[in-house]
């Protein structure tokens, strides 16, 4: 028999805990499974994953039954906390103050089990599986807690974006943002501009490695995901309570947009018929003409976008728009004037409002990158802080909500180590521990202020990662510092427990490998994961705003 994991191997950590005591109940083939009304995506999800991974057929039972898993909605409990008890005898019981508060609690019970349950076919079909009596309490601190991946910059085929969403899911993650468009790629059909993917989701060649590198990748790159796909993904991430979030960048990282439809670009500057999908990295020169056909042609973009994803928010970039074409654009200096407005920086920030309004007559929320306050925002929209704290600590002051994702803390393109054997050649050494410690509400807020921090994200962009086993090496196991940064009542960053966080990884290092995420070893890259060669950007030292 096994007896699992440790209760306090749990990664992200639980409120509380009672027990566990040295008795426990079994798994087996009689266990049955009993769902009460509004929990049938634990149930779906129970018996397809512990099925799959143990042989476990989990029949339907009885409320009052022995030997059963229980799933029962709890209006004591806050919406996503749970209650999970392992009771003798009667079986196990999740209760949670919502469906997803259930759902979190079979992620915990999953964890309980053992890595064996984090396959996909029982590789032990003698052993049985049990867990020791115990009862868990546990609740996110968190109601936003999010990765984005950039599928523009490399793309993710469909098969590994639902594998993320798995992978979310069982850190207790629930916000998937997804970046999808920008100046090296277009990755969602639009039906009514159908040049946008087939001239916009692929490129001819690709700058490999820091956009200083003399070295390229000669050969085409491309993806896109059908509506069909986008409508999968959404469902399956439903399933497990995590919301996508898309992203279409505007007004600027919009090269590829500009590729598939010329007349979208500043064509009174440069000839746009001349542009092709970008094949090397930074920041495109080449952004979205200020003018009305623009603002339709998007209003079409949108359109589409909202029947895809029942997202609250919707991310419309709005980061690093380069003003040079502005400046130099008559049609754009036009506008300028007939808006009676500042400058070019103010010519953004009309831009922006203007889909924060017409997202907010259509009953969805805008969210950007932090530029975007710099030009005045809607009442409802809101911020995802990437330049450091400053840009959350301005917009949650102004009463906007605010997800704190700062690219010297979360960001994991970031190289994980000062070592010459590191992969990833950019930006800061942001060490696991360094995650571990990782604050989203800085001290300068006061309460009222922070509870616009609704949640925070580690932002994985993927310039330097080809394929997943780049971007696996990257997120992982920082993912899973970030996790409990995101869901657990963690002290100060210099009280948090590291030592027991390194300990309580050793057993979670056992699940990844059962998932089969190429994580970075903690004795650093193997010999297959160095990339000699690949030049990159400095190390920038240690990050400031910290
Ligand atoms: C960003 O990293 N440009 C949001």
């Amino acid at each position: 028999m096994s007896m699992g994991d440790r209760e306090m191997d749990l990664i992200p950590a639980p409120s509380a805990i009672e027990g566990p005591t040295r008795c426990g109940v079994l798994l087996d083939s009689r266990t049955a499974l009993w769902a009460a009304p509004g929990t049938g995506t634990t149930e779906r999800w129970l018996r397809s994953t512990l099925g799959g991974a143990l042989g476990l057929p989990l029949p339907p039972g009885e409320e009052e039954g022995t030997n059963t898993v229980r799933l029962r909605l709890d209006d004591a409990l806050e919406p996503e906390a749970y209650q999970l008890s392992v009771v003798t005898n009667w079986g196990i019981e999740i209760r949670g103050g919502s469906a997803a508060g259930v759902f979190w609690g079979a992620q915990t019970l999953r964890q309980l089990i053992g890595a064996d349950a984090f396959r996909r076919a029982p590789i032990r079909p003698d052993v049985q599986y049990g867990i020791a009596h115990q009862t868990i309490r546990d609740a996110p601190r968190f109601g936003w807690r999010g990765l984005m991946l950039d599928v523009a910059r490399h793309f993710m085929p469909k098969d590994g974006v639902l594998r993320y969403l798995d992978l979310l899911a069982a850190h207790k993650l629930n916000v998937f943002h997804f970046h999808l468009t920008d100046d090296q790629a277009w990755r969602v059909q639009i039906k009514r501009y159908p040049k946008l993917t087939e001239v916009g989701s692929w490129r001819a060649r690709t700058k490999f490695g820091h956009r200083a590198s003399p070295l390229w990748e000669e050969k085409p790159h491309g993806g896109f995901y059908t509506q069909d796909d986008i409508r999968e993904i959404v469902a399956y991430a439903a399933e497990r309570h995590i919301t996508v979030v898309p992203e279409i960048d505007i007004p600027g990282h919009s090269q590829a947009a500009i590729a598939a439809y010329p007349e979208l670009g500043n064509i009174d500057v440069i000839d746009t018929t001349s542009l092709s999908v970008w094949d090397t990295w930074g920041v495109s020169k080449n952004v979205l003409a200020p003018t009305d056909n623009v603002l339709r042609f998007y209003e079409g973009v949108f359109e589409e976008l909202l029947d895809l994803f029942p997202s609250e928010f919707i991310h419309v970039g709005g980061d690093e728009c380069a003003k040079d074409q502005w400046k130099e654009s008559q049609t754009a200096q036009v506008r300028i004037k007939e808006l009676e407005l500042e400058d070019e920086d103010e010519l953004q920030s009309w831009f922006i409002r203007h889909f924060d309004n017409w997202l907010s007559a259509r009953g969805r929320r805008l969210i950007g990158w932090d530029e975007i306050l710099e030009g005045g925002l809607a009442e409802g929209a809101a911020v995802s802080s990437w330049r450091g704290y400053a840009g959350g600590v301005t917009a949650a002051r102004a009463g906007h909500d605010v997800v704190m994702c700062p690219e010297q803390q979360v960001y994991l393109d970031h190289r994980q180590d000062a070592g010459e054997d590191e992969p990833v050649p950019i930006g800061y050494v942001r060490t696991l521990e360094n995650v571990y410690r990782f604050e989203p509400v800085p001290p300068q807020l006061t309460e009222t202020e922070a509870r616009h921090v609704i949640g925070t994200q580690a932002n994985v962009w993927t310039e330097v990662m080809e394929d997943q086993a780049r971007v696996d090496y990257q997120t992982f196991p920082r993912l899973a510092a970030f996790a409990e940064v995101a869901w657990s009542a963690l002290p100060a960053p210099a009280e948090r427990d590291f030592a027991d966080f390194e300990r309580r990884m050793t057993v979670h290092y056992g699940r990844l490998d059962a998932l089969g995420v190429g994580y970075r070893p903690p004795t650093g890259p193997l010999p297959w994961q160095r990339r000699p060669g690949v030049l990159g950007r400095p190390i920038e030292g240690e990050p400031p705003n910290v």
